[in-house]
């Protein structure tokens, strides 16, 4: 399938996990992607979709400062004259109990998964906007949105937060042709699991590297981790025209793991 000739696709958080994933869907079905993220590993993603003969430019950025989110913006119009479907993803955890943690890991942590998603998704409205052709908003959301986990007070409220935002601005742009929604990954093979099943294995018991994987796995109706493609399948369906009367939606895909 080629959905995506000829549309412009922006995605943060794209160096590696489920960004990149992401970001390589969308490009075998013929999009023009601007891949961005705040470390310069995002290059190889480009230069990888190029060898697959994609097309796609990088950018390092990052989306809690409101300066670089426009220039990412604006080098996505340099290159492809317009952007069509924007995708809030970039993400940060931190695992502490509330005694240690500190108010720059909560800060930290909103700024990122929270206010991130705000300054990009503003600056891309205003973009789709003035070519007045519609578009999509498509958020990065968790589990945690559904269900505050134990030690994550920060990121479960950061990802609630992006619920939010996805709400209300599929309410405010509705008429202009623009849907707005999320999803939320379960437990996904990336480098965030990786220590987020260290950080808390060592705060729940005497897990070695992977058995907390393996435990919380164990519980997932589908009994296996979610990869990043999984996780594509649905996001590039909510960027295509099939999901055209879908909006304001926060959805999950995560094996089964969270049924609400
Ligand atoms: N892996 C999972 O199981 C899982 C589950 C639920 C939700 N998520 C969410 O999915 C998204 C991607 O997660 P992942 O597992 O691929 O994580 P990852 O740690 O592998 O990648 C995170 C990406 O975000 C980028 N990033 C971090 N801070 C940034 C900033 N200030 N500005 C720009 N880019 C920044 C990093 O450079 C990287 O590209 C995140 O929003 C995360 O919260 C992941």
């Amino acid at each position: 399938m080629r959905r995506f000739e000829n549309k412009t696709v922006v995605i943060t958080g794209a160096s590696r996990g489920i960004g990149a994933a992401i970001a390589k869907r969308f490009a075998r079905e013929g999009a023009n992607l601007v891949v961005s993220a705040n470390e310069d590993l995002v290059h190889s993603v480009a230069e990888q979709i190029k060898v697959d003969a994609g097309k796609a430019i990088s950018f390092v950025g990052d989306v809690t400062d409101k300066v670089s989110v426009k220039a990412l913006y604006d080098a996505a119009e340099e290159a492809f004259g317009a952007v069509d479907v924007s995708i809030q993803n970039a993400g940060v955890i931190t695992i502490s109990r509330i005694e240690d943690m500190t108010e720059d890991e909560w800060d930290k942590v909103m700024a990122v998964n929270t206010k991130g998603v705000f300054l990009c998704a503003q600056e891309a409205i205003a973009r789709i906007r003035k070519h007045g052709r519609g578009g999509r908003i498509i958020n990065t959301a968790s589990g945690q949105a559904r269900d505050g986990f134990i030690y994550t007070p920060h990121y479960a409220a950061s990802k609630m937060g992006v619920v939010g935002i996805t709400q209300s601005l599929a309410k405010e742009v509705a008429t202009d042709g623009i849907t707005v929604n999320a999803f939320c990954p379960g437990i996904i093979e990336t480098d965030m699991w990786a220590y987020n099943d260290q950080a808390w294995g060592k705060l729940l018991g005497t897990y070695a590297p992977g058995e907390l994987m393996k435990e919380w796995v164990e519980g997932i109706p589908m009994k296996r981790a979610g990869s990043g493609e999984d996780v594509a399948g649905l996001v590039t369906f909510l960027a295509s025209e099939d999901a055209a009367y879908i909006t304001g939606q926060t959805i999950n895909v995560d094996g089964g793991l969270i049924m609400s």
